[in-house]
């Protein structure tokens, strides 16, 4: 749990989605299942067109100025954002940083996942359709974020991603709190190659210096293969690792 003022209290999240279910379901499984029933993080999926005062349950309409598709309209998504806000108030918290997932936004990282790790509150705001009327964005959106260079056919996949990323960084998460701080991205690199049981499979054997004991020389091993994983896979990462370490 997070510790705050002396208080150990959880990470929220909280997702303004058309697809509840979708969300709910994919992030209630496996480590992420486990860390909501063991209260280190809570989700809550809450449904915009609950929030719509369309009799119809209309949510969407034509874009001013013509062109394809629907667009989201202000009045669900701003309603179903304050009764999340007031939620958060009501005990005794500020509403914190509104994420509007969106191809449009910059680019997703590991360290934006650290920095958002620490929050107490955070709230994702997934478009459907063309996107959200821009006025609605302009009044409630804090953070705008992409989870990469292409398309998908709405946030609800993206703001999973995010989740998942942010939350396995939340102290008490993964049990083995070793896991977040050794693997690929941590210190710039990627992970080195990892061999469990048999000793040998398909005539392939496990490299000898993984069975000496010694841990100073795996632990060196290990660091050299991820140098060179990294130059060999990804160029940009090994010329940023390059300087670090040159000014270290
Ligand atoms: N919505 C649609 N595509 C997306 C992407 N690549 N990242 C974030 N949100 C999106």
């Amino acid at each position: 749990m997070l510790e705050r003022n002396g208080y150990l209290t959880m990470m929220n999240f909280h997702i303004l989605t058309l697809f509840p279910e979708m969300v709910m379901q994919g992030l209630h499984t496996s480590i992420l299942g486990r860390a909501v029933e063991r209260e280190y993080i809570s989700i809550e999926a809450v449904n915009i067109r609950d929030y719509t005062l369309d009799k119809h349950g209309k949510v969407d309409d034509y874009t001013y100025g013509g062109g394809a598709g629907m667009l989201m309209q202000a009045q669900p998504v701003y309603d179903a954002w304050r009764a999340v806000s007031e939620r958060i108030t009501a005990r005794g918290a500020t509403p914190g940083r509104v994420i509007y997932v969106t191809p449009q936004g910059k680019t997703f990282h590991q360290k934006m996942a650290q920095e958002l790790a620490v929050e107490e509150d955070l709230t994702f705001l997934c478009g459907h359709y063309e996107g959200i009327d821009e006025r609605v964005l302009e009044e409630i959106v804090t953070d705008e974020i992409s989870i990469g260079d292409y398309v998908l056919t709405g946030g609800e996949l993206p703001a999973m991603v995010m989740i998942d990323a942010i939350a396995r960084l939340v102290p008490g998460v993964l049990h083995n709190t070793d896991s977040a701080m050794t693997e690929s991205f941590c210190d710039g690199l990627l992970e080195y190659p990892q061999y469990s049981r048999p000793e040998i499979w398909h005539d392939k054997r496990v490299p000898p210096i993984l069975l000496c004991g010694d841990h100073a020389k795996v632990d060196a091993w290990r660091l050299e293969q991820s140098v060179i994983r990294t130059r060999e896979r990804r160029p940009d990462l090994y010329e940023t690792y390059c300087k670090r370490t040159r000014s270290l």
